[in-house]
């Protein structure tokens, strides 16, 4: 199992638009998140962007054309149209504007928009009097009844050097709009998600640090999983061995404090807040401007505790703000767990057990209970990060509601 929007197949219809290079990143965001990327180039797009640039993105044969050589049971229209999870055209034209809202089927990307019962979102990007002319508005009107989706399009310096409502709206922003589409989960929406990740690095001098096995992949894998469900999401990470999605709002630190003020500051509009950093308890109570020498004798490292973070926000928290911590154990997992709930005020703590061969740091399973505040745990075994972060978000949602 993996996150909910991960290995879902999107049509990506690039149309003749002078954005069209935007698309380029829309669909490495697309590939960056897991997400299977079709890319399809109308013959005006082509114009624009060569085919090439999509397939190496991709790694799929874009398709150009609707009887072009090697055409295979794969890339076949109708077999594409009922596979498909979501149907992206961006930039979206005037031109297939038009087309879709009249049922028009004459090409590839026309013919499979007519033949998909997939959600259909289109990010337009033209001239502004092409935009606000009354034939295009009754167009976006007809396909909005029939429960089309759109994404912008935004005001700014558009190519024709005029400024106005047509520019298409940044990759980031298409993809805020496509993932809950994607994963067809929208519980998020609206919700501010803050995610800490990966380890903390504590300076002992210069060059050397006091730091952990952490990887990050349990917050990536929240993240992405609350973007696929529509949440604002804010991930502080250390030190990591992952790339978090860019459609996440990144801050990056090193130590526990530098972690523990950004949570602090971002914590305030957040609705809800999860601790699955690997935080250093101590740092080296005096960091050495310069590189320590060895000196043949032994060598003791004076420490001093680092701020708790997640007891720290939660200290603070706002009324229906929840609340989630980790709690990464080699022995008596449940007991700790239940000792740290209360300890840190947490509503959920994830409880799982490091050290073995199978799961755990830098792997991509983990042995995990969920335990909420009231008690009730739920033992999950051994489980996959990304599944385990649907899981997470779904007791999350629960919570939100109040029904948990
Ligand atoms: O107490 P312990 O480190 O085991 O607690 C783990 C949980 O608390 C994790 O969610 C971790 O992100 C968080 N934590 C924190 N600040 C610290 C230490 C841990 O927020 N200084």
């Amino acid at each position: 199992m993996k996150t909910s929007i991960s290995n879902k197949e999107v049509v990506l219809g690039v149309t003749g638009s002078i954005a069209a290079y935007k698309a380029c990143d829309l669909a490495s965001r697309l590939v960056e998140l897991g997400v299977n990327v079709l890319p399809v180039l109308t013959r005006a797009a082509q114009e624009f962007v060569g085919a090439v640039s999509f397939e190496a993105i991709t790694g799929r044969r874009a398709i150009t054309g609707m009887f072009e050589p090697l055409q295979n049971t794969d890339v076949e229209h109708i077999a594409v149209a009922q596979r498909a999870h979501l149907f992206l055209v961006a930039p979206a034209t005037a031109n297939i504007i038009a087309r879709a809202a009249h049922g028009v089927a004459d090409d590839w990307l026309s013919t499979t928009l007519l033949a998909t019962r997939a959600p259909i979102l289109f990010a337009p990007a033209m001239n502004t009097a092409m935009y606000t002319h009354p034939a295009t508005q009754a167009n976006i009107e007809l396909l909005r009844a029939r429960g089309c989706h759109f994404v912008g399009p935004g005001v700014g310096r558009l190519a024709c050097r005029t400024v106005g409502p047509g520019r298409m709206s940044e990759p980031a922003e298409i993809l805020d709009a496509a993932l809950p589409l994607l994963s067809g989960r929208t519980d998020l929406a609206g919700k501010r998600v803050l995610i800490t990740s990966g380890a903390t690095h504590e300076p002992i001098d210069p060059v050397r640090f006091l730091g952990n096995r952490s990887s990050g992949k349990m917050g990536r894998a929240l993240a992405l999983e609350a973007l696929g469900r529509g949440a604002h999401v804010t991930v502080v990470y250390g030190p990591s061995s992952v790339d978090y999605p860019l459609n996440a709002e990144l801050v990056e630190v090193e130590t526990a404090r530098q972690m523990a003020d950004a949570v602090v500051e971002c914590s305030r509009n957040a609705d809800v807040i999860i601790g699955a950093a690997a935080v250093a308890d101590y740092r080296p109570e005096q960091a050495s401007q310069d590189k320590r020498k060895k000196t043949g004798s032994p060598l003791t490292l004076a420490l001093t505790e680092n701020p708790d973070i997640l007891a720290t926000v939660s200290r603070e928290r706002r009324p229906g703000q929840v609340i989630v911590g980790f709690a990464a154990e080699t022995r008596d997992v449940m007991e700790n767990a239940k000792s740290k709930i209360a300890a840190k005020n947490l509503d959920l703590i994830v409880a799982n057990l490091v050290g073995g061969d199978d799961a755990g740091f830098g792997m991509d399973a983990l042995r995990a209970a969920i335990v909420d505040k009231r008690g009730n745990s739920a033992d999950i075994g051994h489980i996959d990060k990304d599944a385990l972060a649907e899981r997470i978000m779904d007791q999350v949602v629960g919570l939100l509601r109040g029904s948990l």
